[in-house]
């Protein structure tokens, strides 16, 4: 491993190393979320609004930090949410980061707006636990074909991400006027002369959305806004029939990722889904929701252990993954942690980042003494101030 990896200690080192190594605009892009980026900090500091409460006295010698999530058996309670243009961070960033994943036993979701199409991922990492994340396509059959193409890979689960109808107001990317490939401005050439190992990869690559490129129904060429990508391709008017219909169609076990409110919960287990990801996206779409954490627990009541409960948004640190499992969520998904990692420095960063969550939560469940993840109960975070 480089050396400068090895000098990562947190997760917030690999941010710094990735800001260094990212033109501004695109780690921006990472980085930013919705308008006054109230709900992306609040997806962060709401888990300060819960306290650890250890035991002592507990057999601590040996730990186990795996779990079944979705019947796979993840060697650690998280998994690397899906991301679109990762391979515009890292070259080959959706490989780079799924072989990370495979090599931890962590699941791996492909977005829809990856860079590297479904079949190339697949190719790239045979070996590991596999989902694809889906948007709503105006293109039906598009669409459909792209859960065939996933199912032919060896996808094994569907995450369907409902919270993106229209992309959110990032106003990071409108300053900065982010488009993939970047537009020769005055200021990006001034910025990318900096980022000699960057433009180097970026050069390499071939940079476009992968699951468009094939066939009809595709945008992707010319300097595309991932908005307008997103306008012009994805379909506002999906309701919950839709939704019904792509249950019916996917074989395999299926999450529905962003969703905030119990009631939706409720009617997402209506319809068979196997797990409910509570997210806000990142803090990327709809400012002033609440963190999800903050959203947690009365998903997780109202699922009452008929489905796997993932949380998703604002985790950093391993003793965020337990206040987590304390408060009924199954597993974590992370997304910018693994996208500074790779920014950082390849496959190599992305493990990094795995390692430092690991070892975090080795040593907080240690120290709070629940040497399973089993053993992690409601009983062992209390409010830090009234409530909870
Ligand atoms: C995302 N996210 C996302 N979600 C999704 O379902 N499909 C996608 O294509 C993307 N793309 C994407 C790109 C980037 C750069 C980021 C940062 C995020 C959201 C992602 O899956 C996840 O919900 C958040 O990243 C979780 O918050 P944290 O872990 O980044 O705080």
């Amino acid at each position: 491993m480089a050396a400068r990896l090895q000098r990562a200690h947190a997760i917030a080192d690999l941010r710094r190393q990735a800001a260094r190594r990212l033109p501004k605009a695109v780690f921006d892009f990472i980085d930013g979320g919705a308008e006054d980026e109230r709900t992306l900090r609040d997806n962060v500091e709401a888990f300060d609004a819960w306290m650890l409460m250890p035991r002592v006295g507990v057999d601590v010698g040996t730990r186990d930090l795996s779990r079944p999530v979705l019947g796979y058996r993840a060697s650690l309670p998280i998994m690397m949410a899906p991301t679109g243009l990762a391979g515009f961070f890292w070259p080959d960033g959706e490989v780079a980061g799924a072989r990370a994943a495979a090599r931890a036993g962590i699941p791996y979701c492909l977005s829809t707006n990856s860079v590297g199409s479904i079949e190339h991922v697949a190719e790239g990492a045979p070996e590991g636990e596999r989902w694809f994340q889906l948007y709503f396509l105006r293109d039906r059959e598009w669409m459909e074909a792209l859960l065939r193409r996933a199912a032919a890979a060896r996808y094994r689960v569907l995450c369907l991400t409902v919270d993106l109808a229209v992309q959110g107001r990032r106003e990071r990317d409108l300053r900065n006027a982010f488009t993939m490939p970047l537009k020769p401005r005055l200021s990006t050439a001034l910025d990318l002369a900096r980022r000699p190992g960057w433009l180097a990869g970026a050069a390499r690559s071939r940079l476009g959305f992968g699951n468009f490129q094939i066939g009809g129904g595709a945008a992707g060429s010319g300097f595309t806004s991932v908005a307008q990508h997103v306008a012009s391709l994805f379909d506002p008017s999906a309701n919950w029939d839709d939704i019904a219909r792509i249950r019916d169609l996917w074989r395999g076990p299926m999450a529905l990722k962003g969703l905030l409110h119990p009631a939706d919960a409720e009617r997402a287990v209506a319809l068979g889904i196997e797990a409910v990801i509570v997210s806000n996206h990142g803090g990327r779409q709809l400012d002033d929701v609440p963190a999800a954490i903050t959203a947690l627990p009365d998903v997780a009541a109202a699922v009452a252990g008929r489905a796997e409960v993932i949380l998703d948004g604002g985790v950093r640190r391993g003793t965020d993954v337990i206040k987590a499992l304390a408060l009924g969520a199954t597993a974590c998904s992370l997304g910018r942690p693994f996208l500074w990692g790779l920014s950082a420095g390849g496959t190599a960063g992305v493990s990094r980042a795995i390692e430092i969550v690991r070892g975090e939560l080795d040593n907080a469940m240690t120290l709070l003494g629940t040497p399973t993840l089993d053993a992690i109960t409601r009983d062992h975070v209390r409010a830090r101030r009234g409530g909870g």
